[in-house]
Order: C-alpha cells, then sequence, then structure tokens
C-alpha cells in the first residue's frame, strides 16, 4: 500500500502522536527494504478513522506539539517507483543523483573530522500531466493551473524533488578541493582553505533511505601554492574546502572547518528567515510549494551586520524540514544570508513522532561536536520542539548557550492562534534570553557581552503552556482556528479519496 506516501501532511499528526518515543538510529543501518516497507504498512480505513476521531475527541494532542507539520511523510522506498507505475529497471538508464549538504568539521587529536551527509537517488521522468496531479495533493483550495506560472514551475520543481526513488546500498566518493568562493563580508569569517585537497570513499554505504552521514578526518594535504590546512588551535578562522561526489555534477556542497572555540549560531529558518506562515495552512502550503521564498523583515540586514561585527562567527542553519526539499532552502539561505553549514531533517526520521525529537538530534550532535564554542539560539515560538529544546539546552550544556532568540510569531500576525509552551524559560536568566516581534528588535541584542535582552523589548512572559485557543482553553479565536485545521483535514482526505479513485 503505498497511499500513505502519497499523502504530505500533518494530518497523520493525530495517528502517531502519543506513540512511543522513537528509537533514534545514530548510525547508518542497511536494514532490509521490505522488511521498512513492511513495517510501514498502511491501512487507509483505519487511517482516516484515526484522523476524525482524533481532531473530534482530542485536538489539543493534535496540536498540542505546535503547529501539526505539514512537511510529514513524504513517500519513500519503492513507494515512489508503485505510485508512478515504473521500477528499478525502467531506472536503471536514469543518471545517480546526490544531494550533498553543507556540513561542518571539528579539531580532534587526529586532525579535521568532517561530517558529510545528504542523499543518493534517481529521478524518475514523470509526464507533467502526472506531476500537477501530484503537486495538486500539496495545494490546498487552489489548483496548479490557477497559480502564476513561475509558481507553477515552482510546484512542480518542489514535487518532482519529492517523487525520488532513494537508492540504498551503494557506496559514495567525495572528493575535496580549496576552491570555495568565499563573498567578501557576507561569509561570517570564513577563508578558502589553502590546502587539503583529497578524496575518500564514505566508510558505510547509504543506509535504506539512500541516506549517508558520516566522518571522515582530514589529511594535511599540500595545496598547488605550497600552502596547509591550518590547525584548528591555531586559527580562530573557519576554513572552507568544497566537497565534489565523484560520479555526479549534483552532489556539490562545502564544508566548514570550525576551531573549537568562538561563537556559533545555529537557526531555524521558516518564519524567522523567510515568511511561511506556518501556522496558516493553506498560506505554509503556498509558501512553501509554489511562491518564491521571501525573506522576513529586514533578518538578512542584522545577519550581515552580525557576520561583519562578530569575529568568526559560524553560521549554521537547523531547519527540520525533510531533505527532499532541502535545494530550495539552500538555494534561498546563500542567496541571502551569510554562508554556513546545514542541517535538515534526514529521511530516517520521516514520521510525525520522530519528528518531535529530530531536532533535539540534530542540536546535541553540534553541542557535542564542539563543546568549547558558544551558541546563539534563534528560532520562533510557532515550534514546540524550539520551545523545548532551546531552553533545555542551557541546561543541559552549562555555559554553552550564550543567547536565545525567540520570534513571537502572534504578536505580528493575528492569524497565529497555536499554542506555545514558555515554561523551560522560567528559571534562565533574562539576559540568556529575548522574545522579540520585529528583527529590528534583535540589533540592540550584545551577543558577545551576553546581554542579549535588548532592553528596550518588553519582556511579557507568563511563564507556562499560552493556549491559544485548543484543548481546555478554548475561546472564540481558539473555536475559529480548530474550525480551520479540521477543514483543512477534511480537505485532505477529499483529496485522498481522489488518489484512491
Ligand atoms: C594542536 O592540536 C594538535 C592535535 O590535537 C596537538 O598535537 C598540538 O599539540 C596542539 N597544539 C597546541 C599549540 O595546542
Ligand atoms: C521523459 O518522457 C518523455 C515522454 O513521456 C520523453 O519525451 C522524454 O524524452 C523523457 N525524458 C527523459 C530525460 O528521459
Ligand atoms: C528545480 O530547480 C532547480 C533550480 O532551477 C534545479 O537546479 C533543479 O534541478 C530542479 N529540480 C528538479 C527536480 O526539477
Ligand atoms: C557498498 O556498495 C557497493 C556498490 O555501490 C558494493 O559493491 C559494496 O559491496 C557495498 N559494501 C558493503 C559493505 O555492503
Ligand atoms: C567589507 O567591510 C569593510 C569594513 O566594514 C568595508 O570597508 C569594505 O568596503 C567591505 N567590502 C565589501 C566588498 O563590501
Ligand atoms: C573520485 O574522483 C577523483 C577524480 O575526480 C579520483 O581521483 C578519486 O580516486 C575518486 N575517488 C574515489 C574514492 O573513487
Ligand atoms: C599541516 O602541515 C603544515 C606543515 O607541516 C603545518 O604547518 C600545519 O599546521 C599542518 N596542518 C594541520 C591541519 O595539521
Ligand atoms: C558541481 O561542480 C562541478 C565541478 O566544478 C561543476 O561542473 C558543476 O556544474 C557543479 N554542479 C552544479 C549543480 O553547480
Ligand atoms: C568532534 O566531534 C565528534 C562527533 O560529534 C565528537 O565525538 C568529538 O568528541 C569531537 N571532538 C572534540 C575534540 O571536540
Ligand atoms: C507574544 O505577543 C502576544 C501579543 O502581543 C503577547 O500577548 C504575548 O505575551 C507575547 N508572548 C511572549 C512570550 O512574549
Ligand atoms: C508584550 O505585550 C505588549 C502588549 O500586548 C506587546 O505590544 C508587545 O509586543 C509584547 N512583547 C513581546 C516581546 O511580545
Ligand atoms: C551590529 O551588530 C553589533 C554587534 O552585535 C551591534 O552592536 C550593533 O548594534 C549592530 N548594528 C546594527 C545596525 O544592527
Amino acid at each position: 500500500m503505498a497511499l500513505r506516501r502519497l499523502l504530505p501532511v500533518g494530518v497523520f499528526a493525530a495517528q502517531v502522536l502519543g506513540a512511543a518515543h522513537p528509537i533514534i538510529t545514530p548510525a547508518p543501518s542497511l536494514e532490509d527494504r521490505d522488511q521498512a516497507l513492511a513495517r510501514r504498512e498502511f491501512d487507509p480505513g483505519s487511517y482516516i478513522n484515526s484522523v476524525i476521531s482524533g481532531l473530534g475527541s482530542d485536538v489539543s494532542s493534535y496540536v498540542i506539539s505546535g503547529v501539526p507539520q505539514f512537511f510529514q511523510d513524504f513517500p519513500v522506498g519503492n513507494s515512489v517507483e508503485k505510485s508512478l507505475g515504473i521500477d528499478d529497471d525502467d531506472l536503471k538508464a536514469t543518471p545517480t543523483q546526490v544531494l550533498n549538504i553543507p556540513g561542518y568539521a571539528n579539531w580532534t587529536d587526529s586532525g579535521w573530522s568532517v561530517r558529510i551527509h545528504g542523499n543518493v537517488f534517481k529521478q524518475p521522468n514523470i509526464t507533467r500531466e502526472k506531476l500537477d496531479d501530484l503537486a495538486n495533493v500539496f495545494l490546498i483550495g487552489v489548483d496548479i493551473d490557477e497559480l502564476p506560472e513561475n509558481q507553477q514551475n515552482q510546484a512542480r520543481n518542489l514535487t518532482s524533488s519529492i517523487f525520488v526513488v532513494q537508492q540504498d546500498d551503494v557506496s559514495v566518493a567525495i572528493n575535496f578541493q580549496n576552491d570555495v568562493y568565499v563573498r567578501p563580508n557576507a561569509s561570517g569569517g570564513v577563508v578558502n582553505a589553502k590546502g587539503g585537497v583529497q578524496s575518500f570513499e564514505l566508510p558505510y554505504n547509504t543506509t535504506t533511505e539512500g541516506d549517508f552521514d558520516a566522518w571522515v578526518t582530514l589529511q594535511n594535504t599540500t595545496g598547488s601554492d605550497g600552502g596547509h590546512l591550518i590547525a584548528g588551535n591555531a586559527t580562530s578562522q573557519i576554513q572552507a574546502l568544497n566537497v565534489y561526489t565523484n560520479g555526479t555534477n549534483t552532489g556539490n556542497a562545502t564544508a566548514y572547518l570550525v576551531p573549537p572555540t568562538g561563537f556559533t549560531i545555529i537557526s531555524d529558518i521558516d518564519d524567522i528567515l523567510r515568511i511561511t506562515k506556518i501556522y496558516d495552512p493553506k498560506e505554509g502550503l503556498l509558501n512553501s510549494f509554489a511562491r518564491p521564498f521571501v525573506a522576513w523583515e529586514n533578518m538578512p540586514e542584522i545577519y550581515a551586520n552580525w557576520s561583519a561585527s562578530i569575529d568568526n562567527f559560524h553560521f549554521h542553519y537547523l531547519t527540520t524540514t525533510p531533505e527532499q526539499a532541502t535545494r530550495n532552502y539552500m538555494d534561498f539561505i546563500y542567496k541571502t544570508y551569510p554562508l554556513g553549514s546545514f542541517d535538515t531533517r534526514p529521511l530516517n526520521f520521516s514520521d510525525v513522532s520522530a519528528t518531535l525529537s529530530i531536532r533535539r538530534a540534530l542540536l546535541d550532535k553540534i553541542f557535542q561536536t564542539f563543546p568549547n564554542r558558544k551558541f546563539v539560539l534563534m528560532g520562533d515560538t510557532t515550534n514546540s520542539d524550539v520551545m523545548k529544546d532551546y531552553p533545555q539546552l542551557a541546561k543541559d550544556y552549562p555555559g554553552q548557550v550564550q543567547c536565545i532568540f525567540l520570534r513571537n510569531t502572534t504578536a505580528t500576525d493575528s492569524t497565529d492562534l497555536f499554542p506555545y509552551d514558555t515554561s523551560g524559560f522560567e528559571d534562565i536568566d533574562q539576559k540568556q534570553y529575548m522574545f522579540f516581534v520585529h528583527a529590528d528588535d534583535l540589533r540592540g541584542a550584545d551577543i558577545v557581552g551576553g546581554n542579549c535582552h535588548n532592553t528596550a523589548v518588553v519582556q511579557n512572559v507568563t511563564f507556562g503552556y499560552q493556549g491559544r485557543g485548543f484543548g481546555n482553553e478554548v475561546d472564540s479565536a481558539g473555536n475559529s482556528a480548530h474550525w480551520s485545521w479540521t477543514a483543512l483535514c477534511a480537505g485532505l482526505l477529499v483529496t485522498l479519496g481522489q488518489f484512491l479513485l
């Protein structure tokens, strides 16, 4: 049954929330593909019932985690092939492509250790008609034909990057080159490495979902001009090396060699670096699938200023958007914000319950990779995992969290009715965090000095669950949010019905 894979969205939340804690698989595992698919066998009848009963009796648990994330459950494995009526043989002549996600490296006793992560896949040739049908599943209340042409193309582009066939158990070979184009003043203290050219085969083959995520230790090779990589304890600059994947032009990325001490900003993207309106489903889907990405307020200026004024500031962009949508995010970020490393949601975290812990897993990984760096955490109130994880990191890694900045999305957007929980901040020093309304509120924050709260921005935080109309805290505004979500889910069921036919 491949149907579940055809459905995008958070309607699965009702079904899976409350399930046992997900098992996070740290090392690549080469699980048998059939076994993996059997595990995911999907019964549409029980699914529909669970969505409806989930909405009827337990709306608050459906949203307790914050915004139901509609980027769930993209198709994986051979469900894509099934839905397109093709098989591996049909793809034999299709070139293998690689999504290579820019990673970071830390300085260890054996040298620079670089994290290489991404996905290997093939892109089936899908007819335009079929692609439009598939794209329409992701759009609410609008048909792809009704969109302006550039938006139609964007929707088709993203849809085709979702309907790819991941390649499991293949080896990945990479080539490091010191040919990064570093933009003056826009690269967060990044310099091009002088040396380090070398090539590796990754230590593991790709997982069932086509993912790879491995560390490789760089040798100290000599550059053409006689230069070398600088040791991590001999510089505070961030050296960049390009990472090319052998056998394809699609797997280019940059690796950032980040010294043990200094400042790193870990920034979420949706509703903080770009306008998504994830809390308004119809808008959120259009802003994600069809419209060009648009920066939120003057965040690009704020980041450019930080990049220029904070020495060797390392930018790390961390979004829990699924890997398949990563290219759009990277294209936008690198055109708009300082260069930096990236994390998105790997495919083995593709169900909703795992999504709730993926951010923390990715955050733990970078905190543990740089135990002596200080982190600035940027996010917004609509992500329940952000609201929980950011203050918890300040407690779990004492001295490593320099600032937490949270955009209060409700303050500027009355359509954001999602609840959030501020209780994690109760015992955190106000100097360490700030809830803010406009990007300009960040100007007065003194990151390096540790005065993260711009005192001109009044903080009205009451610590606890900020019910915005769900569960026990229903009010008239909340009811309308409840109904818009119910309508959304009903709409998706109709869409699902069309797919079943
Ligand atoms: C720098 O690190 C290397 C490898 O860990 C070590 O051998 C060397 O002694 C360190 N140098 C300094 C100045 O700390
Ligand atoms: C994709 O399929 C169409 C016909 O459906 C064909 O005209 C086109 O050449 C194919 N493209 C590739 C890259 O195979
Ligand atoms: C989507 O568009 C980008 C940029 O134009 C292009 O590089 C990429 O190949 C397209 N992806 C697909 C799957 O068509
Ligand atoms: C990894 O994949 C390659 C083919 O890409 C295969 O030849 C090799 O045996 C695999 N290695 C392991 C350890 O499974
Ligand atoms: C980079 O910043 C310095 C100092 O702010 C400035 O003098 C210089 O013109 C900038 N360079 C570019 C290319 O913007
Ligand atoms: C990758 O390609 C380069 C040349 O482009 C070659 O020198 C290198 O041996 C290849 N690496 C592996 C591990 O196959
Ligand atoms: C590489 O070797 C050069 C020359 O011996 C040395 O100056 C440099 O510190 C080394 N770099 C690293 C990363 O070990
Ligand atoms: C990747 O890098 C290679 C080598 O520089 C280049 O030819 C190719 O166009 C690049 N691919 C993309 C998608 O930019
Ligand atoms: C480098 O990163 C790895 C992987 O996160 C971590 O286990 C290791 O402790 C780090 N090394 C240092 C010296 O910080
Ligand atoms: C967010 O903004 C709303 C509306 O101004 C306000 O009621 C609420 O207290 C703010 N929340 C925080 C945590 O600042
Ligand atoms: C605090 O509440 C006031 C009044 O509702 C509002 O104007 C202000 O934006 C809020 N501050 C924050 C950071 O949300
Ligand atoms: C630029 O950043 C510095 C350091 O964080 C800060 O002091 C200054 O106010 C900022 N200026 C602007 C215009 O954002």
